[in-house]
């Protein structure tokens, strides 16, 4: 095959991900994650991340070659997260990168964490569709985003334009402290997910942000899930004081109900304000098995075609990072200079 051999690293938060990709063919997808490290504090400990990354990148990227039954010297680009994320943890991933592209003498191009999200899919149900419009659900980061040109995210009117953000928690973020409170492990979103299987997701009317007519006047395509995270909070402690038990899969599953109504909904009513016939979610929120059946059958009633990576995919992974640097030499887009910096704020 003439496509070319892209090697991806992704060091942003948590996860050491080494992907190689041909083309939009996906070869090996390669991930040590320091998750467990960070349990214990309950949340991600940047330093900890940053020193984990460093000790994983060699043996991830020799264990993505073998995967891919390539040698490093067969790969025609390295493509690398250089932000959103956790400037020292990107750090690593950035000089690594820099470090095979110089010694490999292949060119190197800086991925835009939240576009490679997206990017992704198309490892899975082909060519992304575009223009579309995307969901972005992460820890970090919750967005509407009008793609147009999913390699030109780097400031409005380059191919992906921001329609509405939160304005204050992740909704990785809500399902990761809902599920601390809940006494679930870290990340509390694939617990959430579990446990809200045995509950009634009508047992408990909690708030949908940003909802009311006022609010929308304001805020039609962003997000706010603080309030949601601090009504939850209250149930549960009236609850305790009850002394009755609390019931843990219908807050979850409650919990659940009112940030998936709030993301489809909201994702659903942009693309149709834009005439948009094809949503992408992505990130890893995009694994919740909840969210991935309501915006099925909310769309579907739409004529708006959904799709979704499948949960492994959704999570911080290398491949993702592979994919859109593929894309990127696909439209010729102009390399990275080794001067890249990692941007630990960068924009979508
Ligand atoms: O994209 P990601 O792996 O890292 C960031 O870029 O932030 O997203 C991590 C977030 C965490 O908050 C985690 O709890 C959430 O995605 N998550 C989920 C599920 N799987 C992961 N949230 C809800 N349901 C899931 N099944
Ligand atoms: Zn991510």
């Amino acid at each position: 095959s003439d496509e070319p051999l892209v090697l991806g690293i992704e060091t942003s938060c948590d996860e050491t991900g080494v992907g190689i990709v041909r083309g939009t063919t996906l070869l090996a997808d390669a991930v040590a994650s320091s998750v467990e490290e960070h349990a214990r504090f309950g949340g991600v400990v940047p330093e900890v991340a940053s020193r984990a990354h460093l000790e994983a990148m060699v043996p991830t990227i020799q264990r993505a070659c073998d995967t891919a039954g390539i040698a490093l010297a067969d790969v025609d680009a390295i493509a690398v997260t250089h932000g959103p994320g956790l400037a020292g943890a990107l750090l690593v991933g950035v000089a690594s990168a820099k470090a095979l592209a110089l010694s490999l003498g292949r060119p190197l191009y800086g991925v835009n964490h939240l576009a490679s999200h997206v990017a992704v899919d198309q490892l899975e149900h082909g060519p992304l569709p575009e223009p579309c419009l995307a969901l972005l659900v992460s820890g970090g980061h919750s967005s509407l985003l009008r793609v147009t040109d999913i390699t030109g995210g780097e400031g409005p009117g380059l191919g992906v334009d921001p329609m509405g953000a939160t304005i204050d928690d992740a909704a990785g973020e809500a399902f990761d402290k809902v599920a601390r409170l809940l006494g679930l492990p870290f990340p509390g979103g694939p617990h959430i997910d579990r446990v809200a299987r045995e509950g009634d997701q009508v047992a408990i009317d909690f708030p949908r942000g940003l909802s009311s007519r006022r609010d929308l006047e304001r805020h039609r395509f962003d997000f706010s899930f603080s309030g949601l995270k601090t009504a939850v909070a209250r149930w549960v402690e009236a609850r305790e004081r009850t002394g009755e038990p609390v019931p843990v899969a219908d807050v979850a599953a409650s919990f659940q109900e009112a940030v998936c109504d709030v993301l489809v909904r909201k994702a659903l009513d942009a693309a149709s304000s834009e005439g948009i016939e094809d949503l992408m979610i992505g990130g890893g929120v995009a694994a919740n098995s909840r969210l991935r059946a309501l915006a099925e059958e909310r769309a579907a009633k739409l004529g708006i075609r959904v799709r979704v990576p499948r949960p492994g995919l959704c999570t911080d992974n290398g491949a993702m990072v592979a994919a859109l640097g593929a894309e990127m030499v696909a439209r010729g887009r102009t390399p990275s200079s080794l001067d890249l910096p990692a941007d630990s704020s960068l924009p979508v």
